[in-house]
């Protein structure tokens, strides 16, 4: 994994508000058992398992950077495990299951679903965020590039439309669906920070198919390109698009 907590941080007040806005939809729960699907370096996760008021929280994640990060945060009942959101199959369900900003990068988004859906106990919650901003030049210039590099990253971040989230959890019996997609407004320096945010996301998935050496060039045509593209405004309008749902899987 190429997971850099450093890089990753670099725009964390930028990537809190929808986190706080996929917090405001969970609805109240006695000492709940929480898992964060994804959970990164877990300061999220802390805030996740104080605002619900959780006797155990689990934090799981498949980097080892973003976990030794984790391990700084020293919470009674909150812990983190390594592991593969794509395989989580845990011996007992949760009250809350929620994951933020990472399920697009678990390969086959239905099958995904089915597996975090079956992870939620009878009466409990499942909340979601994922990016939904596949159409936004950042993503298309990476793709374009990438026509020129190989091999091609074996995962890129995979999400579907709102209404089939809304419909997934429907066909499974859930209650009270809400999908939402918003549009988060970021004002960055310039336009070059674009390339500073994407490399601590979009293009760690380039970073762990090239070698260190192609990667660079990658990055430098990534760069030069976007550049290109984008008007050079100072501040930087950059609009994020998110999906974020909730739903209540019957008692
Ligand atoms: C964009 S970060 C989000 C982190 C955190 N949830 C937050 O909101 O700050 C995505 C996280 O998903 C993790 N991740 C990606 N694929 C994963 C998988 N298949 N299983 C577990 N974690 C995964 C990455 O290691 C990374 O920490």
């Amino acid at each position: 994994m190429t997971w850099s907590p450093q890089q990753y941080q670099r725009f964390s007040s930028e990537r809190r508000q929808p986190f706080d806005d996929l917090l405001s939809l969970l609805d109240p729960a006695s000492s709940p058992r929480v898992v964060d699907l994804g959970c990164g370096t877990g300061e999220l996760t802390a805030e996740l398992h104080r605002h619900t008021g959780a006797r155990e929280t689990l934090g799981v994640d498949a980097s080892p950077e973003m976990l030794r990060e984790a391990a700084r945060q020293d919470v009674h009942g909150l812990r983190f495990e390594q592991g593969d959101i794509g395989r989580f199959t845990p011996p007992e369900p949760f009250d809350i299951v929620f994951s933020n900003a990472a399920l697009q990068w678990v390969p086959d988004p239905v099958r995904t679903m089915a597996r975090v859906l079956a992870s939620v106990a009878p009466g409990g919650q499942v909340a979601i965020q994922v990016p939904s901003n596949q159409d936004s030049v950042s993503h298309r210039v990476a793709r374009e590039v990438s026509t020129g590099f190989a091999p091609q990253p074996a995962l890129v971040p995979d999400v579907l439309p709102p209404e089939l989230y809304a419909e997934l959890l429907a066909r499974a019996g859930f209650q009270g669906v809400h999908v939402q997609q918003q549009v988060y407004i970021h004002w960055l320096d310039g336009p070059e920070a674009v390339v500073e945010w994407v490399k601590g996301t979009l293009l760690t998935a380039w970073q762990r198919a090239l070698s260190p050496v192609d990667f660079e060039v990658f990055l430098r045509v990534y760069r030069t390109r976007l550049l290109q593209t984008l008007p050079n405004e100072r501040p930087f309008f950059f609009p994020f698009k998110r999906t974020l749902m909730w739903a209540r899987k019957p008692a």
